[in-house]
């Protein structure tokens, strides 16, 4: 459904001419599980997006469709209780207007997306981030970008129990087109690096895997993080996260840690060094040394932090054989996408030989998409 057909949809139920607010979902290039560590990430927004029609209603009732689902719920601001699915997403959002003081009454809104969900590209993020965008115009709170990107962290928290880093809705909030962000995920502050890739493509590979313990499995790495910093802290009292760390600083402390807790963080400080030194390759355009880095994050995710599952080891090996310049699982892990840098003329031969392997070995049929990278959270002038 296109942006005239939303807003012709809502004014006939509603008889009103709606605000058109568009949120991207986002891919990110390399930094993996760093964000929650204070590290670095480099997202973008990206071309497949969700489109709200919204007005304000005197009736103090938000009233919701998500048009995908054909799904209608409507709730008041004494009913804010994790719940219903995509529903627990936007009361999570409106909850964090009101801890912040802000007047928000009711709405009506239509909704609807072209993000594949569950392939790791932020859906929920861009969701809870496009909404709260809009509460934010409709009902003039003067919020920042980063206040609603907190917003939309915490809603994904106490709301849908996922205790995700900032990445994914900053992502959806900041970005530019034709950019991507070097996002210091400490002080809450980014960089835009120009992405011109001449001859070169950005493909995701959709696994098909959903895994049913992702976000269980995702806080339990988290937690291990975090043990890791305390276990530091006893010696070294400056130390507040992991990007406070270097390798051989780490080194030292893998008796004590334990197996498991050590290989979780020194794959996450590795991975923040990682980041930083693919900006200056992204910055000088050598594609080859950045591709080189994504096949060292995968081994990192699959080897030591240990999120990646069959199928995505299956496709970034494929690629790695193939010559491919750069391949990696994206994301929270255990499925979801493999994001690879491909040159152009490789790109057809690559997914038929995908096609017709990962079809004969694992029985699904995997998705590809371009990706063109594309602006942030907007309101849509028409
Ligand atoms: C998910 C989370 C992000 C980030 C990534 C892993 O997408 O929502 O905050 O932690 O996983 O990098």
């Amino acid at each position: 459904m296109n942006i005239n057909a939303l807003t012709q949809l809502f004014n006939q139920r509603y008889n009103r001419v709606p605000l058109v607010v568009r949120a991207p979902g986002r891919i990110n290039l390399i930094g993996e599980h760093t964000d929650y560590n204070g590290g670095f990430v480099m997202p973008a927004a990206i071309d497949k997006h969700f489109l709200f029609a919204a007005a304000a209603h005197p009736a103090q009732q938000f009233t919701i469709c998500a048009l995908d689902f054909n799904e209608d719920v409507s709730f008041s601001l004494n009913e804010l209780k994790p719940g219903h699915r995509w529903v627990n997403y936007l009361m999570g959002v409106v909850e964090g207007f009101v801890r912040r003081g802000k007047e928000i009454g009711g709405v009506k809104v239509l909704f609807k997306s072209n993000i594949p969900p569950g392939a790791g590209l932020s859906s929920s993020a861009a969701l809870c981030s496009g909404f709260g965008f809009v509460l934010n115009e409709l009902f003039q709170c003067r919020l920042s970008r980063l206040d609603l990107a907190l917003i939309a962290q915490e809603a994904e928290d106490q709301f849908a129990g996922a205790k995700v880093g900032l990445m994914d809705m900053y992502a959806s909030l900041f970005s530019k087109p034709e950019s991507v962000m070097l996002m210091d995920c400490r002080s809450h502050t980014h960089e835009y690096i120009p992405f011109h890739t001449t001859g070169f493509e950005l493909l995701l590979i959709d696994t098909k895997v959903k895994h049913a313990l992702a976000s269980s499995a995702y806080n339990h790495r988290r937690q291990a993080c975090e043990e890791g910093v305390k276990i530091i802290q006893r010696t070294q009292a400056g130390v507040q996260s992991l990007r406070d760390v270097s390798e051989t600083q780490l080194l030292p402390y893998q008796v004590v840690m334990g197996e498991e807790i050590f290989k979780r963080c020194h794959y996450v400080v590795k991975e923040i060094k990682r980041t930083e030194t693919a900006a200056g390759y992204l910055k000088r355009n050598e594609w080859p040394a950045f591709g080189k880095l994504m096949y060292e994050t995968h081994e990192g995710l699959s080897v030591e932090y240990e999120v990646s599952c069959p199928e995505s080891d299956w496709i970034v090996n494929t690629a790695r054989e193939s010559r491919i310049t750069g391949a990696r699982q994206m994301g929270g892990g255990f499925g979801g996408c493999v994001l690879c840098l491909i040159s152009q003329p490789e790109k057809k031969m690559f997914i038929e030989k995908v096609q017709e392997k990962y079809f004969a070995q694992f029985k699904k049929e995997p998705d590809f998409y371009s990706v063109e990278l594309s602006e942030g959270v907007s309101r849509i002038e028409f």
